[in-house]
């Protein structure tokens, strides 16, 4: 009897572990990290920045396997797109898959038309010519497809790429800046690879999250390293898997400095060892370095508040190395970082127009799975509004929404901490804990195009854990979204 159950429990063991990874201190770091190559840009008779975006099949090299993939001008990921405040930009997007997809530009403020939602869905073979005037601080932004309930299998495959901000009134010369050499995109995601080397896309038993990889990739490299040849090195982190929450930090524990979140900088710099990352979110942090050394990023199991069985099943035991830096003997100086960055405005509550509460259960919100008929909320244009965002599960959950960036007031009334003190467009949500954040929406009213706002675990959001709310002029009335689609 005691034998039966020891080998019981040891088949129960065994297939918890068969979700739960760690591959920190086994990586050989072999790859020399790509970095997405800027996209090229040419300016038109109107003073436009135009960019080209291609969206194709192919095939991607990881480093050890090579995949069918999804891809921008390229077989997997895409150009880094980069345009400065007050320009105004347009973008040839391409569709040259067998299917239609969208491009959405994840955190920018720009026209509802333009956003690349699922209502300016692109057919196969279509083009999209979006424009907008770039008007924000200078932030890592990026863009990924949004087809309402293919938004995963999409990014998966690979369709993602940054879009950098530039604005000399809300950056800092004194941060390393040059592209690729000390200021350096970390696309990272988790995949999964069959035996002959393809994406596996389905999700791992129990998963209650989708798609769960057991394998990093980051800017589209397994393994990777990165040559470093100057004492300060500045990694604009942006978390691009489709479930999995990462906590970074090094593996020697050593500090490094968060400068930057979703939306821009912050008013100083923060000297932290961990950063956590849910889906969509960015962090730009800084790194010193001594020559010679080989500091290794890490994942370490983040803490997400779920209960012990969802951890378990959804990725939260998992532990990754990420990225090696090798920095070379001789290391180029750098200015010290200053003890204050920018000085961000703060929006006021009492200015508040509306307050409105948004409740995510089940993949729903407010009890509601998308609709794309249904305007759930309707915004008047240049007011201040707070939502109170909560997750009422122990199943992890985040909040995303277009169009703005905001601001965290409080979490269950306390003040937010540090990567949660400037501009942030997406938030995880602890569960169980209230969320008040507050956004202006100052401009781009349209009646008839609406924004979404969703959980970012794009299964849950495939799934319909997504609203949409329009921007009226003042005593306007929310109009009729189109019937859903709007080719154009
Ligand atoms: Cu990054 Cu609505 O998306
Ligand atoms: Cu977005
Ligand atoms: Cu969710």
């Amino acid at each position: 009897v005691v034998l039966l159950c020891a080998a019981g429990v040891a088949g129960v063991a065994w297939m918890f572990n068969s979700t739960t990874v760690s591959t920190a201190g086994k990586i050989d770091f072999v790859h020399a990290l790509p970095v997405p190559p800027l996209a090229p840009s040419t300016v038109d008779a109107q003073g436009r920045r135009v960019f080209e975006l291609r969206a194709q099949t192919g095939r991607h090299d990881f480093g050890d396997r090579t995949a069918d993939t999804w891809g921008f001008n390229g077989a997997y990921l895409g150009p880094t797109l980069r345009a400065a405040r007050g320009e105004q930009v347009l973008v040839n997007v391409h569709n040259g898959l067998d299917e239609e997809t969208t491009v959405h530009w994840h955190g920018m403020h720009l026209p509802a038309r333009m956003d690349g939602g699922p209502h300016q869905m692109v057919p196969a073979g279509r083009s999209w010519s979006p424009t907008w005037t770039v008007d924000q601080p200078a932030s890592t932004l990026w863009y990924h497809p949004h087809p309402h309930g293919e938004t995963a299998a999409h990014v998966y495959r690979g369709l993602a790429g940054m879009f950098l901000i530039d604005d000399p009134a809300t950056s800092v010369a004194d941060l390393p800046n040059r592209y690729g050499v000390d200021d350096v995109p970390v696309i990272v995601q988790d995949k999964r690879f069959a035996g002959n080397g393809n994406l596996k896309e389905g999700a791992p038993l129990f998963s209650g999250v989708g798609l769960l990889g057991d394998t990093i990739v980051v800017n589209g490299a397994t393994a990777p390293y990165l040559d470093v040849t100057s004492e300060r090195v500045r990694l604009r982190v942006l978390n691009a898997s489709n479930a999995r929450v990462f906590d970074f930090g090094f593996a020697d524990d050593r500090e490094f400095a968060l400068v930057g979140t979703d939306g821009g900088l912050l008013d100083q710099p923060y000297r932290m060892n961990r950063v956590m990352l849910s889906p969509g979110e960015r962090a730009e942090i800084v790194v010193d370095v001594r020559p010679g050394e080989r500091p290794v990023l890490r994942s370490y199991p983040p803490d997400m508040g779920a209960d012990a069985w969802q951890e378990r099943f959804n990725g939260g035991e998992d532990t990754f190395d990420v990225l090696q830096l090798r920095a070379a003997d001789r290391l180029a100086e750098r200015p010290e970082l200053p003890a204050t960055l920018v000085d961000t405005p703060r929006l006021d509550p009492a200015q508040a127009a509306q307050t409105r509460s948004f409740t995510f259960s089940g993949t729903r919100i407010n009890g509601d799975a998308m609709d794309m008929d249904r305007i759930d909320a309707t915004v008047t244009k240049g007011t201040t509004e707070v939502w109170e965002v909560r997750s009422q599960e122990a199943l992890q959950h985040n909040f995303h929404v277009h169009d703005v960036q905001f601001q965290v007031l409080d979490v269950d009334g306390r003040q937010p901490p540090p990567q949660l003190s400037g501009w942030k467009d997406t938030i995880y949500l602890y569960p169980n804990r209230q969320y008040r954040i507050i956004a202006r929406f100052a401009d781009h009213a349209d009646p008839d195009t609406p924004y979404m706002y969703h959980c970012h675990i794009l299964f849950h959001e495939d799934e319909g854990m997504m609203g949409q709310f329009v921007v009226v002029e003042p005593g306007q009335r929310a109009g009729t979204p189109g019937g859903g689609h709007d080719h154009g």
